[in-house]
């Protein structure tokens, strides 16, 4: 394995899908994917773009078997994984899987610390194509010769499967994960709280350089549908594909509202997630409770802005074109990403009213 990011084309934009934990912890079984992998397909969002169902900690039985091999856990999978795959594939999706690099996952349920060869492998055969790697008990360990070596793990099964690296950002893996996996969390767990999602924002904002093709900064998965406002859900998943993350949907995609499957599917902001380009968003201006963010996007003189509002009323949020990288003096076309509508020619700034606890998307082009 060279110096350098990864380039093996397995994740040019950041990965979209669905993992279980968010919503339903350990409580997941075979009909819970079925299902929801089902429910992906009818209500847009694999047309959208989402593409992984992911199982997250709880799949597997309390011990490996005497081979050393991990089991599914019967009452939860009867059919096994490689069946659940095979059904997850037929829909046109691909499927994704949970471990942990250390003595236990944080279930306490048998985890890969010396199995990791073993375990690539056998997921390779499973049909595995996402696997994300936890760091709980992982006392004494270096995350980077862990990852490293599920690196290698995964490298030997020869099958093409993404790495999700989920040390939650205390080792600095923005500075040495690249080189190893396709995506690393940068931080502690989201909540479905706008606290906890303005939290982890403010903690993106310094992380911009180092992310970009096949190796993403992940600001943890989506809770888009888990208890938050129309506004909060908007705000969330505006600024997540502003910051080229994972878009991982954490909610039942069996009974979301019209609501949320509009925001998960929203094509244009989707758009701007998954740009060609894919440069994170920095952040231009922070004021007590407005945000600018700003990415540039593949084209010529094509960018995205965000405005944020986190504070407690609605507010009318201005960038200047100098502010965001044009002359003042420019001519610019700007959309409203959110309405799916042209706001037309604008001078020297662009302006938008932003409810409480919400963002704007716009994208703006020179003439
Ligand atoms: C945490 C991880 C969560 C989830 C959970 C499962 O360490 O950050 O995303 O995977 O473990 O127990």
């Amino acid at each position: 394995m060279g110096i350098g990011r990864l380039s093996d084309g397995l994740a040019p934009t950041p990965p979209m899908g669905w993992n279980s934990w968010n919503r339903f912890g350990i409580q997941i079984n075979e009909r819970l994917v079925l299902e929801t992998a089902e429910a992906m397909v009818e209500s847009g969002m694999r047309d959208a773009g989402y593409r992984y169902v992911v199982i997250d900690d709880g799949w597997m039985a309390p011990e490996r078997d005497r081979n050393g091999d991990f089991v599914a856990d019967p009452a939860k999978f009867p059919r096994g994984i490689a069946a659940l795959a095979e059904r997850v594939h037929a829909l046109g999706l691909r499927f994704g899987i949970y471990t942990d690099a250390g003595t236990r996952t944080c279930q306490g349920l048998p985890a890969s610390l010396g199995y990791e060869f073993r375990d690539a492998r056998r997921f390779a055969e499973w049909g595995v194509d996402y696997v994300k790697v936890d760091w709980c008990h992982t006392d004494g360990l270096s995350p980077r010769a862990c990852y490293a070596k599920w690196a290698m793990a995964i490298h030997a099964a020869r099958r093409p499967i993404v790495l999700s690296i989920c040390e939650w950002g205390r080792a600095r893996p923005w500075e040495w994960a690249g080189t190893l996996g396709h995506l690393w969390r940068t931080c502690w767990d989201i909540q479905p709280e706008w606290s906890s999602v303005t939290a982890i924002l403010d903690r993106q904002a310094d992380l911009h350089a180092y992310s970009g093709p096949d190796h993403w900064n992940d600001p943890d998965m989506l809770e888009v549908g888990n208890g938050l406002s129309d506004g909060e859900d908007r705000a969330h998943f505006a600024l997540w594909a502003m910051l080229a993350a994972p878009l991982m949907a954490g909610n039942d995609l069996r009974q979301m509202s019209d609501d949320v499957r509009r925001v998960l599917t929203a094509n244009e902001i989707v758009a701007i997630d998954q740009d060609a380009r894919g440069m994170q968003a920095r952040r231009i201006r922070r004021e007590e409770d407005t945000e600018v963010w700003v990415r540039g996007l593949a084209g010529t003189r094509a960018i995205a802005v965000a405005l944020l509002n986190r504070g407690s009323e609605d507010r009318e949020l201005s960038a200047g074109l100098d502010e965001v990288g044009f002359a003042a003096t420019d001519v610019v076309r700007v959309r409203d990403l959110w309405l799916r509508s042209d706001i037309g020619a604008r001078r020297r700034e662009i302006v938008s009213t932003v409810p409480s606890h919400s963002a704007a998307v716009l994208r703006v082009t020179a003439y």
